[in-house]
């Protein structure tokens, strides 16, 4: 059967099918445990939240997924942990936003102790809880923690946007490697090559699977069984889904975020910096519009997410499509599904009615 991979078999799903994380509070925990009582991979995304925060969500996971599900982390890319802007600096940036800030009723912020979570405190909190999946992006976790990782059973997922970065993460003996192309909603994972040079997952997951031996799961541009069955024939063994499960009334996107999706604007995304100050797919609105005029002048990640960090809550409190981070992927013209239930079931019927076609041929 298609289904059979060795990435289900070392996952431990029916389906090799994984929800992908969503960071920055899209998870939900009864979206990941919709999906893996589905027979897919149900992921939560922490790298927002706390020590604390992410015990709480894990023990959360446990009580509603008996089985395997993935918790999501972002690895520290160079030197962001160091970032502090000047004074002068923090200013000019509030300026730039106070437009927005005073629109939706916020304060203006103040300057923080710190721009991001604590990362040492977050993989510790990982390896203390065990999950049964480990899967992160924008790098690879150190050597010991990936020992740790194998010691305590818990299976790994790197993320791979070029040909470069599946070689690191075999080299360094991940289980998985995801191949995200650059179809995909999100922020471009991207950790040795610039980030808008990733290639298209037509494209990354032939070349990545002819040189690594560990399994290929393809994300980016997946919605149905055409893309299932396409990404097995380029020699993937698994998908990672995303758009198509952020649209389901489980996840935590906010009404306004899943209409969004379904929109004909849905049709054009762009790759932006205004949001996070990294790269990532979303669906154009009045905030991207506006701030890509002063990207140049916009300070990296992690300095810009937390300034428009509450603007994008409240923008979601208050129903504001023109101000909410919309990232999409290419193929959100592909939603079909307002459930998890519904959406892996037609996956399922979906590839099997595409492969069993081209096989009639
Ligand atoms: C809103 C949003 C948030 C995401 N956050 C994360 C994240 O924190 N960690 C991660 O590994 N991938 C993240 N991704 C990527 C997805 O897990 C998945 O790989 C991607 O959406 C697949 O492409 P698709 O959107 O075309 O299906 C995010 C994607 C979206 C749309």
């Amino acid at each position: 059967m298609w289904f059979e991979t060795r990435a289900a078999r070392i996952l431990k799903t029916r389906l090799p099918l994984i929800q992908g994380p969503f960071g920055g509070g899209l998870s939900s925990t009864r979206l990941a445990a919709a999906v893996s009582a589905a027979g897919g991979l149900g992921s939560f995304g922490v790298h927002h939240l706390d020590a604390a925060q992410i015990k709480e969500t894990v023990a959360e996971l446990r009580r509603l997924i008996s089985g395997p599900f993935a918790i999501n982390l972002w690895i520290p890319l160079g030197s962001e942990r160091e970032l502090r802007p000047t004074q002068e600096e923090f200013k000019s940036n509030v300026a730039r936003l106070k437009p927005y800030y005073d629109e939706l009723g916020i304060p203006e912020p103040a300057y923080p102790s710190g721009f991001s979570q604590d990362f040492e405190r977050q993989i510790e909190a990982v390896l203390e809880l065990k999950p049964p999946v480990f899967s992160f992006i924008f790098g690879i976790p150190s050597a010991e923690v990936l020992k740790a990782c194998r010691t305590h059973g818990i299976v790994t997922i790197g993320t791979a946007t070029n040909v470069e970065e599946g070689l690191a993460l075999e080299e360094a003996g991940v289980d998985l490697i995801v191949a995200s192309g650059s179809e995909a909603g999100g922020h471009r994972a991207s950790f040795l090559r610039p980030p808008d040079e990733s290639p298209a997952t037509a494209a990354l997951v032939p070349q990545l699977a002819d040189r690594v031996r560990t399994p290929v799961v393809a994300a980016g541009g997946i919605a149905d069984g055409r893309g299932i069955a396409s990404a097995l024939a380029l020699g993937a063994e698994g998908v990672q889904v995303g758009t198509a499960f952020l649209a389901c009334e489980e996840s935590n996107a906010s009404e306004t975020y899943r209409r969004a999706l379904r929109k004909d604007s849905a049709r054009a995304t762009v790759l932006t910096r205004v949001f996070s100050g990294r790269y990532a797919r979303g669906i154009r609105n009045r905030f991207l519009t506006e701030m890509t005029e002063h990207e140049r002048a916009l300070p990296p990640y992690p300095v810009q997410n937390w300034f428009t960090q509450p603007i994008r809550q409240a923008a979601a409190s208050q129903g504001r499509e023109d101000l909410l981070a919309l990232w999409a992927g290419q193929n959100a013209p592909l939603i079909r599904h307002d459930g998890v239930q519904e959406l892996v079931e037609f996956l399922e019927r979906d590839t099997e009615r595409v492969l069993s076609r081209l096989g009639s041929r």
